[in-house]
Formats: structure tokens, C-alpha cells, sequence
């Protein structure tokens, strides 16, 4: 049966952040969106980077329909065969669930596990980095196991003229360590790690925007600097990347959808209860090469 699409007269949003974050009321995502109401979203995404939906009831379907407005849905890319700290089995189809929980023989059901994981980006070590990521709550612990977005607007923004100018067209490789929450081993051989030289600065296709794209969690080192050079400067980097004033932390409720742009933020998981579970399930859509 064909639903028809909900028509929506006028966005409701609410800032969470004066610089990052937007919470929509008043749309319901169980239904198709009118062409004005995915314009009117897709502009207050391109404003605000991180948009809310709270108490949304969703179905895989209708998280793939709501992203399917944004790009391609994204089909999981599996490790490097030989990447060591890959906890589960999944079978790589486009959506992802984040959990910590485990079968009977203690085998885990989904992927991410448990505790927290320092800022990154998803998908930042491909050619073409997933545009948007989009996460809906299910099972959310009691306390803990939030998630930090920080504006990379507001980072490129803060950065002193001096190091803007002696970044400018500088390539930072990216890279994902399979297991891993915390800094990348830059020592790790390149082949059996998903990897990719990206821009340092981007221009944000939606915005215009420029961003600082970095993270603590994938960024190796920067080309053409020796590695001690290049792990100093990118200390400074993560700490600007990284400053509380341009944070947005998340408290999940059951029901909470939230999409982000992986060009202008970077997202972080704080640590929950052990013997609390959570779960959450993601998509994201493809993206542009940058270069
Ligand atoms: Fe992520």
C-alpha cells in the first residue's frame, strides 16, 4: 500500500546549541515527506548540521525512506581482511545496529559495543565519506552513553589566521582502526586499514561553509610535515575541534532520530554503566569525493 506524503505547513525548530543543533517538532517520520517538507528540512540541516526528532516510532523502513532523501543509501563497507578488533558479524547490508548486547554464547549483536569513543567522522577514510549519518534510539542506559557532536564550522572559524594560512590545501589522512574508540595507531601498515587522503579544510557542499576536518579518533598525519610536526600541529587541531564552548551533548531518549552531516561535525560516545545495555540503529547516505 502507498502512503500518501504528510504535508507539512511550516517546520517547527527549537536550537539545542547557539552553534550546532536543531531539534523539528510537529513531523512525524513513520510517514512519507511532501517535497516542501524535505526541502524545508534539508534547508535546516544545511543551517544547523545536527537535527533532532524526538519520539519518532521507526521502523528500518522508515529510517531508510527519511534518509533516502538525502543521498544513496550507504550499504556498510566491511573491514580490511586481517583488521584485528572486528567484534562482530554482520552482513554488511545498509543498516547498522550499535549495541552492546550479546547472545547467549556471549556473541555480540551488533556492532560498536561498549563505552565511549573520542570524536570522529564516519566514514572520513573513504574516497567518498557517507554525507550523513542517522541514528535512531532504542534501548538507552539509564545514565551515560551520550553523544557529542562539535561544530567544525566553529572550528575553522576559531583557528588563528596563521595556521589558516599554512593549512590552506594541506591533505590529512584519514583512517579507521576496526575495534578501536580511541586515537588510530599511526604506526599501524597502511594496507590493512581503510584509509584516504582528504582536505584538511572543506567547503561544505550545502552550507558553503568551511569546515576543519579532523578528528582525534581517524586523523593520522598531515602531509608534508615530518610526523613530529605533524602530531604537534594536529594536537592543537583536536583541541580546537574538541573545545566544550562548540559541543552539543545528547542525552537519548527512546525514540530520538538524529542526522547529522559527517562534512561539519564530529561526533563523540561518552561511557555508560557496564551493566547497562544500549542499543541504536544507523544509516548513512553517500557523499561527494572532495577533490
Ligand atoms: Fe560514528
Amino acid at each position: 500500500m502507498t502512503m500518501l506524503a504528510e504535508p507539512v505547513s511550516a517546520i517547527c525548530l527549537v536550537k539545542l546549541h547557539p552553534l550546532i543543533g536543531a531539534e523539528i517538532r510537529g513531523v512525524d517520520l513513520t510517514r512519507p515527506l511532501d517535497a516542501d517538507a524535505q526541502r524545508q528540512i534539508k534547508d535546516a540541516w544545511h543551517q544547523h548540521t545536527v537535527l533532532l526528532f524526538r519520539d519518532q516510532n521507526l521502523s528500518e523502513d522508515d529510517q531508510r525512506r527519511f534518509a533516502s532523501y538525502f543521498g544513496p543509501v550507504a550499504r556498510r563497507v566491511p573491514p580490511k581482511p586481517g583488521a584485528k578488533g572486528v567484534g562482530d558479524s554482520p552482513d554488511w547490508h545498509d543498516m547498522m545496529m550499535v549495541t552492546d548486547k550479546v547472545d547467549a554464547g556471549g556473541k555480540p549483536l551488533g556492532s560498536l559495543g561498549h563505552g565511549e569513543m573520542w570524536f570522529h567522522t564516519d566514514k572520513c577514510y573513504h574516497r567518498r565519506p557517507h554525507r550523513a549519518s542517522f541514528l535512531y534510539g532504542i534501548d538507552i542506559p539509564a545514565e551515560g552513553g551520550h553523544t557529542k557532536f562539535s561544530s567544525l564550522y566553529a572550528a575553522y572559524d576559531r583557528l588563528p589566521a596563521d595556521l589558516k594560512r599554512r593549512l590552506d590545501g594541506t591533505m590529512v589522512i584519514q583512517g579507521q582502526q576496526y575495534g578501536v574508540g580511541r586515537r588510530i595507531d599511526i604506526t599501524l601498515p597502511l594496507e590493512t586499514t581503510h584509509h584516504c587522503r582528504q582536505p584538511i579544510f572543506v567547503t561544505n557542499p550545502g552550507s558553503g561553509r568551511k569546515a576543519l576536518y579532523v578528528a582525534s579518533q581517524n586523523s593520522m598525519w598531515i602531509e608534508g610535515m615530518d610526523r613530529d610536526e605533524s602530531e604537534a600541529l594536529l594536537a592543537r587541531l583536536f583541541a580546537i575541534a574538541e573545545d566544550p564552548e562548540i559541543i552539543y551533548e545528547h542525552v537519548w531518549r527512546p525514540g530520538d532520530l538524529i542526522m547529522w552531516d559527517n562534512l561539519a561535525c564530529l561526533h563523540a560516545r561518552t561511557d555508560w554503566p557496564p551493566q547497562q545495555r544500549r542499543t541504536l540503529r544507523r544509516c548513512t547516505v553517500e557523499g561527494e569525493p572532495l577533490y
